[in-house]
């Protein structure tokens, strides 16, 4: 593992994780990395600047009226010369400054005067993790684009247990050096994904919907954005978290699905139509609840706009891909959905084959291609078989260039 050459801002905020935070600096700067440390005051009350200039080999930073070299201002030089910043540990109140654009101390004014990533790695009591105002800091922050380090699980300082404890110094390691060294091959690319299923409502209380558990479009999603692209997740209901630098719009329906997509399809290069959209809604919405009656019932059926067909026709030089999920005949259904509904990709399961299927973490896919090329996917993790549509759509882009 190695982080040679990279210029990781630390930032210490108060809490008892700072011990942590010291054994954090020693280990960045033996994979090569160079640190410098900023600390809050109530950090200092944890663990003395002089630690972690020692192991960090460089100054302490912490007042913001401190100016050390008249040339500069300490805090656009450190906010500017980072690749990385890093807040480890990363109390409520730094979270809840950084979400409300408040910048009162040395810490919060860089933080907010920077242009690089922003990783997070939370330490605190479980109740004042768990707290509404919290989680909306957090969300706040990731809608910014700022990465999460999750806190694990266990006894907290405090005496009690469960989810609080910041992420252990190998795992930051280990995440930093994925981030670093992953590719980034579909930088400049805005990708638009569909997930989940779709609730087609028959009165207030009941609805139509499927199986389908998001998981599939989320990784597909999380992958993307990883790689680079600029992703909107257009997503039916599903009980799934919002994956980091993905910009997220939650519809309920059919009808509302098409009109986000349509929306985003605008200038998206790359379209990935993995949502199980219902085929037929209820003709009519009963205002109010159905009440049971002797004998049976009937509910007409009428069909819903198909949003992936929609896309081929209107198909300029964008890539479209889509799914489809059959128990029977996969290349042969799946090739006459290609054809019909004009896509350049479609990612064929057999949702009877066992590790594929809808609440699955795994998946078994035949990739097809327009031009007749015909990939098979092993059985593999959503997130795997991610990748390799995304690589498939790499070389789509790169086959018509
Ligand atoms: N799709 C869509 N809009 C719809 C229905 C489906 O965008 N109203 C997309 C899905 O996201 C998926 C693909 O179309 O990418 C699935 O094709 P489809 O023909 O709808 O599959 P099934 O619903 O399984 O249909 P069939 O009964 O013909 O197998």
């Amino acid at each position: 593992m190695s982080l040679k050459g990279k210029k990781i801002l630390l930032c210490v905020s108060g809490g008892i994780a700072v011990f942590k935070a010291a054994a954090l600096t020693s280990k960045l700067f033996q994979t090569g990395a160079e640190v410098k440390v900023l600390m809050t005051d109530s950090a200092t009350e944890f663990v003395t600047p002089l630690t972690f200039q020692t192991l960090s080999r460089n100054d302490v930073y912490k007042d913001t009226f401190e100016e050390k070299d008249p040339g500069s201002v300490a805090h656009i030089d450190l906010a500017d010369w980072a690749d990385l910043v890093l807040i480890a540990p990363a109390t409520a109140n730094m979270i809840g400054k950084l979400a409300n654009g408040i910048a009162d101390d040395m810490m919060s004014t860089t933080l907010l005067a920077t242009q690089a990533p922003v990783w997070v790695a939370p330490a605190m009591n479980v109740h004042m993790y768990d707290h509404p105002a919290v989680k909306k800091n957090m969300n706040v922050l990731r809608s910014f684009g700022c990465h999460f380090l999750e806190p694990g699980e266990g006894l907290l300082a405090c005496g009690y247990v469960g989810k609080g404890r910041m992420a252990e110094p190998e795992d930051i390691l280990s995440t930093l050096h994925i981030y670093f060294n992953s590719p980034s091959d579909l930088e400049g690319k805005k990708i638009v994904v569909t997930a989940g299923p779709t609730r087609e409502p028959i009165d207030p209380v009941r609805y139509f919907t499927n199986y389908s558990s998001g998981k599939m479009g989320f990784a597909l999603a999380e992958e993307a954005a990883k790689r680079g692209a600029e992703v909107t997740l257009i997503t039916g209901p599903v009980s799934l978290s919002t994956p980091e630098r993905v910009e997220r719009i939650d519809v309920v329906t059919a009808d509302e699905m098409y009109h986000e997509v349509m929306a985003a399809a605008e200038n998206a290069d790359v379209l990935i139509m993995a949502a199980a959209v219902a085929d037929y809604r209820p003709a009519y919405i009963a205002s109010e609840k159905v009440k049971k009656s002797e004998g049976s019932m009937a509910i007409e059926m009428e069909r819903t706009k198909d949003i992936l067909w929609t896309l081929g026709q209107m198909k300029t030089n964008q890539i479209l891909v889509g799914f489809a999920a059959e128990s029977e005949r996969l290349d042969e259904f799946a090739q006459k959905k290609l054809e019909k509904k004009n896509l350049d990709l479609i990612c064929a399961n057999n949702i009877k084959s066992e590790g594929a299927g809808f609440d699955k973490d795994t998946n078994i896919m035949t990739l097809l291609r327009r031009d007749g090329e015909r990939l098979e996917l092993p059985l593999q993790s959503k997130h795997d078989a991610a990748n390799r549509i995304l690589d498939e759509v790499i070389r789509l882009d790169v086959t018509r260039k």
